[in-house]
């Protein structure tokens, strides 16, 4: 098979295409020939010696793919060789995504719908599982919230807008101003310009905020979110922020996304109920990855961008 390795961290260039032996299934595990493989983030993140928990070296980026099972270990198979699957499986361990083959645990695998293509469905589990323990675990969404998610045309806010839109919540997506008509399509009520309108410019109203940009961006979105709303942050807010939305009797939770073959099931569900379309912005071929990295980093896509091994 082909895997993108590397044996030091830092820029695009560490990334190298090598030739390496197929992985064996363990028990319980799928062999799975990887059509389409997506890039998050965290994958820039790993390969510059970022990310706080770092696999030895020589590695392999990458978590999210999709594709067919070719074999099955030992054990409970719950997909038979030939079914389509996709997921993020072993995240934060190294999962060898960016590679033509992966063995991988069948329960951090899910079917993919008819309705996803293999390059659709491989932009789906980290964003989306993100998405969904945001909105539904950690924020318990529901139908008639009022509902803010920030850089709303992203991997994960292009997913959380039509999974908020699906339970039902009357959203508000905030992205920059060139995205806006993407946000409707995906079933956002009304649209925000994060530089030039701030989220509280019309008071308190949301009962729920799903910040995807995360960091920096939440405390300033406090003052947005009504007494006894929760905000579900992405990375860790500025200090202080915390302790703010404590004595503002708000809720804040900042989440780790972590795979979950039930939840991914749930994705698909919707997919196949034409509620759930993942938006793929440019595909590259795997050897290409450092310089599809960049592209996502610098070009600010609508959606997602995959590798095709
Ligand atoms: N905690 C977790 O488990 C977890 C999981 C997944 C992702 N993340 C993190 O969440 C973030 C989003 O992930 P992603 O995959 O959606 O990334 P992405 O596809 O790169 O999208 C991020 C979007 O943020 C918008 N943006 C840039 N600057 C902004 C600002 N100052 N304020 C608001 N929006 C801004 C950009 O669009 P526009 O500016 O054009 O609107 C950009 O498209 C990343 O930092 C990622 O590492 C965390």
């Amino acid at each position: 098979m082909r895997k993108i390795s590397q044996s030091a961290t830092g820029g695009p260039e560490v990334l190298e295409l090598i030739e390496a032996p197929d992985p064996v299934p363990a028990t319980g595990e799928a062999l799975v020939a990887v059509a389409a493989a997506s890039i998050n983030p965290v994958d820039i993140a790993f390969r510059e010696g970022l990310f706080p928990m770092l696999p030895d070296l020589p590695f392999t980026v990458g978590w999210d793919v999709a594709g067919t099972v070719a074999a099955v270990g030992e054990g409970e198979a719950p997909f038979a060789p030939g079914t389509r699957v996709f997921g993020m499986p072993r995240f934060p361990k190294e999962a060898g995504g960016y590679a033509s083959m992966i063995a991988a645990p069948a329960a951090e695998l899910a079917a993919t719908p008819e309705a996803w293509s293999d390059v659709q469905a491989a932009a789906v589990p980290l964003a989306g599982l993100t998405a969904w323990q945001g909105l539904v675990k950690a924020g318990k969404i529901q139908a008639g919230q009022r509902v803010l998610i920030t850089a709303a045309a992203g991997g994960v806010g292009h997913l959380a807008v039509q999974i908020a839109a699906a339970f039902g919540a009357e959203t508000t997506a905030s992205a920059s101003a060139a995205k806006h008509d993407r946000l409707r399509e995906w079933g956002a009520v009304e649209t925000l310009d994060y530089a030039s309108e701030p989220a509280d410019a019309k008071g308190a109203r949301f009962d729920l905020i799903f910040d995807a940009f995360g960091g920096e961006t939440t405390e300033a979105l406090l003052p947005a979110l009504v007494p006894g709303g929760t905000i579900v942050s992405l990375r860790d807010p500025s200090a202080g922020t915390r302790e703010r939305a404590e004595a503002e009797g708000k809720t804040l939770r900042r989440i780790g996304v972590r795979p979950n073959g039930e939840q991914l099931a749930e994705l698909a569900r919707l997919g196949a109920e034409g509620k759930l379309t993942p938006e793929v912005a440019r595909t590259f071929p795997l050897a290409e990855a450092g310089a599809a990295q960049t592209w996502l980093k610098e070009a600010r896509p609508v959606g997602k961008v995959v590798l095709i091994p």
